[in-house]
């Protein structure tokens, strides 16, 4: 496959997120992951003529083509090269102290996954990379010389629900041993001497262990523990945050943070005086709202996409 030239990547969600975060004039959002500036585009046309937004993305490729993009709506628009588990000093950065709407889609975008040198792809081989900033950190190659083989194990069972784990995990650490593992396709060739082919209409096994792999390269869940933590703090009181999770653990702690957040009192009936603290937040949707079938036909990597979004009230 040729290297795509342009930014690809198709906003998922789009109308859900646009309904929870219900953009205004005068508004000031925050789109912490703005990849190609999909959603922020959508964001800045319903906040005409004078809502902000500042972008926010780890990957400088996407702060590039999220600037290009954008720079139409001129000072509308702020695009800062960071990562969101620091959100609370980027926003202070450029002056704003809390948003009406922030959003947080989770995961890689197209682009990552289509480029072959940033090494996230079975389908072209390229580099063991997969970090969303190639400025910062272990790449994958490095990781997986540097864990033992039980330490891969449990980051391939825990991040990609892979019940073959140990056995993908031996067969890994053994051509890395053997220096026989330098490309994204040579962890697909070890992955698939345990998993097998992908079966007809399914998608392809070696998947979950790249997943898995390029979770713990770029520590993804940490970055959402600290976002989920600093919450309500960047928002504005009456400002929505909306999260788009595509695995099922950083959908969980989602989950749980925001319920926290919204939680009524705890206190048995006998409890004469409450000592809990009043909800900050309310839930803008009542359960997770996943992708529609017209959705998912059109762009099959939206498949395990939902978002989940609360209102601060306090
Ligand atoms: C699914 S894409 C976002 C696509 C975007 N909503 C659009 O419409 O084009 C996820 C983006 O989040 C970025 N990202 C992931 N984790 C991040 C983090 N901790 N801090 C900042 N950016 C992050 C990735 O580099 C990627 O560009």
């Amino acid at each position: 496959m040729t290297e795509p030239r342009q930014f690809s990547h198709q906003p998922v969600l789009l109308n859900e997120v646009l309904e929870a975060l219900a953009p205004v004039a005068g508004g000031v959002y925050c789109d912490a992951t703005i990849g190609g500036g999909g959603h922020a585009e959508s964001v800045l046309e319903a906040s005409a003529p004078d809502g902000r937004l500042i972008g926010i993305d780890r990957d400088p490729a996407a702060v590039a083509a999220a600037r290009q993009r954008l720079a139409h709506f001129g000072d509308r628009v702020q695009i800062i090269h960071g990562r969101f588990s620091e959100l609370e000093r980027l926003l202070a950065q450029v002056g704003v102290p809390a948003v009406d709407g922030l959003l947080v889609d989770l995961g890689v975008s197209s682009h990552q996954l289509d480029v072959a040198a940033r090494g996230f792809s079975f389908m072209n081989s390229g580099p063991l990379d997969m970090r969303m900033n190639p400025t910062e950190g272990e790449t994958a190659s490095e990781l997986l010389a540097r864990v033992s083989e039980d330490e891969l194990a449990d980051i391939i069972y825990r991040f990609g629900e892979e019940r073959l784990s140990r056995r993908v995990a031996r067969s890994i650490k053994r051509m890395a041993n053997d220096g026989t593992m330098a490309s994204t396709a040579d962890l697909a060739v070890a992955v698939r001497r345990v998993v097998g082919k992908t079966p007809k209409g399914k998608s392809d096994p070696a998947t979950r262990t790249f997943q898995a792999i390029r979770i713990a390269v770029n520590n993804e869940l940490g970055e959402l523990e600290s976002l989920l933590d600093a919450l309500p703090a960047p928002l504005a009181v009456g400002g929505t945050v909306a999260i788009i999770a595509f695995h099922s653990i950083e959908d969980r702690m989602v989950k749980q943070r925001f319920a926290q957040l919204v939680q009524p009192c705890v206190c048995p009936p006998s409890m004469p005086v409450c000592p809990c603290p009043p909800p900050v937040a309310e839930l803008r949707t009542r359960r997770s709202v996943r992708v529609t079938h017209r959705e998912e036909a059109d762009n099959r990597r939206s498949r395990s996409a939902r978002v989940r979004a609360i209102r601060r009230i306090l």
